[in-house]
């Protein structure tokens, strides 16, 4: 087995111009679902193939034995879930698409491994083929926001809500707003009494144009100009890229700006848990709202690198962050830090599982690969990391960011080590950023409900190997 994957290893290494992957982040849209408009929305059959196929690209190119790129030390068909760390807000749909992903990522191993022992002689069987137990996080940011019309409503950040909003009063939405009034009360026929006649303008582009779309898909008296249908998408991108994005107000992007922290703060304990020689912290997963794409897209000017994401990504599209070295690599060498790069790709859509993921350069630059050390530099111009930096961005002094309130009294001048660093159990999981496991206890209830999954402890999550899970 060793020797079988160094082998391999150094076959992949000598056709891909020495490059090892040591860690992957990847974001992920949902599948297909049902409307907005009429919640509560859910995953459709349709959707879930789409997430499973997603799910199974992303295995034969990291995961399996015969990956194309495999992660380093990654465990290739039992799930090691150490190795692993997926998350999901708690919503219907981004919580089953999460589900369904990770069905084509481990799939079922099969009855001859998940069969044990007892003391007593007699031997139990794990049931559905060895089906894999993989435990979904919640983040706590973008709760319910499949059935919200307006996802920053989902972020509970004050000024993001306060900027968003205050895009319904610039002057580009005033001008969309007068000029396609004519167009939208010419598409009431095609919403099916969904919106009535004055809900039927630009203030509403998403949602519409999301009624439309799933009509496209799924209704076959469904009869609409393509014309028309790309306008109503085109306005709709123009709308939630207003709401999700200014360049001169970054309070708007929170989303992203969270979701940047979270990748750096994984990949980097990728590196930590590599130089102490631990096979732990190899592939960060995350299901979230095409809101929060669109944030990091303005965020790290990727739309600098294509027109493209100015719009909403489809749907089961997925961003990639490939941790990567062209150095050798084992155990006992893990590279430094200033041996490793990070590549962005983008796969837009539900097409087949045989289209790969493009690269694009980030932060506006040529290169499609940057050293670590600069992609560090370059998010962490926007990256939210902690709590405290969250309730600032946020403007928020209440609650979980009482600590962080500017002090009435002016007792404030210290160096801040009182409470600045680190962030407690309690807090951790508010700000969506840090998928801490107490609030997945927290939310024990609503996991079960959503995922029917089984919790498990931190305890057992760090040790555990999937017989343990089964157990
Ligand atoms: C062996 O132990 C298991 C679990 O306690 C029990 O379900 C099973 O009936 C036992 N078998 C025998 C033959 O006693
Ligand atoms: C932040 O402030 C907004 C508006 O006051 C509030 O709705 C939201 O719950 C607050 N968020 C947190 C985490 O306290
Ligand atoms: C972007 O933010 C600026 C400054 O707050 C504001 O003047 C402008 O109207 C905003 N634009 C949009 C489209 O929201
Ligand atoms: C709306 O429909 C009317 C009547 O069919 C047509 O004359 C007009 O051009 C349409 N307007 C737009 C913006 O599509
Ligand atoms: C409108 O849609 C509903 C389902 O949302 C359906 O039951 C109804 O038949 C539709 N109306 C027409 C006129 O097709
Ligand atoms: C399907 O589309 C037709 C034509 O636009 C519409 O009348 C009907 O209500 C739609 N059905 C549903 C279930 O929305
Ligand atoms: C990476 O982790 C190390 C060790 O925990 C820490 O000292 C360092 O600040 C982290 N760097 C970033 C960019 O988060
Ligand atoms: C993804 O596809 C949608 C439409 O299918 C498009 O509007 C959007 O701009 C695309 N995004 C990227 C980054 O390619
Ligand atoms: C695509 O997914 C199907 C199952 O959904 C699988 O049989 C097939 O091998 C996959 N193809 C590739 C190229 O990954
Ligand atoms: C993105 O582009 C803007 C304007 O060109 C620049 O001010 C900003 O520093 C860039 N941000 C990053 C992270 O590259
Ligand atoms: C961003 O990346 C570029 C290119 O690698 C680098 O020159 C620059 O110093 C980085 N910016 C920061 C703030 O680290």
């Amino acid at each position: 087995m060793a020797f079988s994957q160094l082998a391999f290893l150094a076959l992949v290494a000598l056709a891909q111009a020495q490059e090892t992957v040591l860690g992957v982040y990847i974001f992920s849209r949902h599948g297909d679902r049902t409307p907005k408009a009429l919640p509560p929305t859910k995953l459709t059959d349709l959707g879930y193939r789409e997430v499973y196929d997603r799910g199974s690209y992303y295995r034969n190119r990291y995961v399996s034995s015969s990956a194309s790129s495999p992660i380093y030390g990654i465990s290739a068909d039992q799930v090691s879930l150490s190795q692993l760390a997926v998350s999901a807000p708690a919503d219907n749909v981004l919580q089953s698409s999460a589900q369904g992903f990770l069905q084509g990522l481990y799939p079922p191993v099969g009855s001859e491994l998940v069969t044990q022992t007892l003391r007593n002689g007699s031997s139990v069987q794990a049931p559905m083929n060895g089906y894999q137990l993989i435990p979904i996080a919640l983040v706590s940011s973008g709760s319910g926001s499949e059935d919200n019309g307006w996802l920053q409503d989902a972020t509970n950040c004050n000024n993001a809500e306060i900027s968003s909003n205050s895009y319904f009063s610039s002057a580009e939405y005033d001008d969309l707003l007068a000029s396609t009034s004519d167009f939208y009360s010419n598409l009431t026929e095609y919403v099916n009494g969904t919106f009535n006649g004055i809900q039927m303008t630009y203030k509403n582009a998403y949602s519409i144009y999301d009624i439309l779309n799933v009509a496209e898909i799924h209704n076959s008296s469904f009869d609409m100009p393509d014309r028309s249908f790309q306008e109503s998408l085109w306005l709709a991108n123009a709308h939630e890229f207003g709401l999700a994005y200014n360049v001169s107000d970054n309070a708007r992007a929170v989303s992203g700006m969270q979701l940047a922290g979270e990748i750096v703060t994984y990949l980097n304990n990728t590196i930590t848990a590599g130089n102490a020689g631990k096979t732990s912290n190899k592939f960060g997963i995350q299901f979230g709202a095409y809101a929060t794409f669109l944030s990091f897209f303005g965020l790290s000017n990727l739309t600098e690198a294509s027109n493209d994401f100015y719009g909403v990504n489809d749907y089961a599209s997925s961003m990639v962050f490939e941790l990567f070295t062209t150095t050798d690599v084992s155990s006992s060498s893990f590279p430094s830090v200033a041996d490793m790069q990070i590549r962005f790709l983008f796969h837009n859509g539900s097409s087949a599982n045989s289209s790969d993921p493009t690269a694009f350069p980030l932060f506006g630059q040529d290169s499609v690969t940057l050293p670590w050390n600069d992609f560090v530099g370059n998010m962490s111009t926007f990256a939210i990391k902690t709590t405290e930096e969250w309730c600032t961005t946020c403007g928020n002094t209440t609650g979980i960011c009482a600590e962080y309130a500017p002090a009435a009294g002016g007792d404030d001048g210290g160096d801040g080590s009182g409470h600045g660093s680190g962030i407690s159990t309690a807090v951790g999981g508010v700000i969506g950023a840090m998928v801490t496991l107490a609030v997945v206890l927290g939310l024990e209830a609503i996991i079960l409900l959503v995922g029917g999954l089984r919790v498990v402890s931190k305890k057992r999550l760090a040790g555990a190997g999937p017989s343990e899970m089964k157990a």
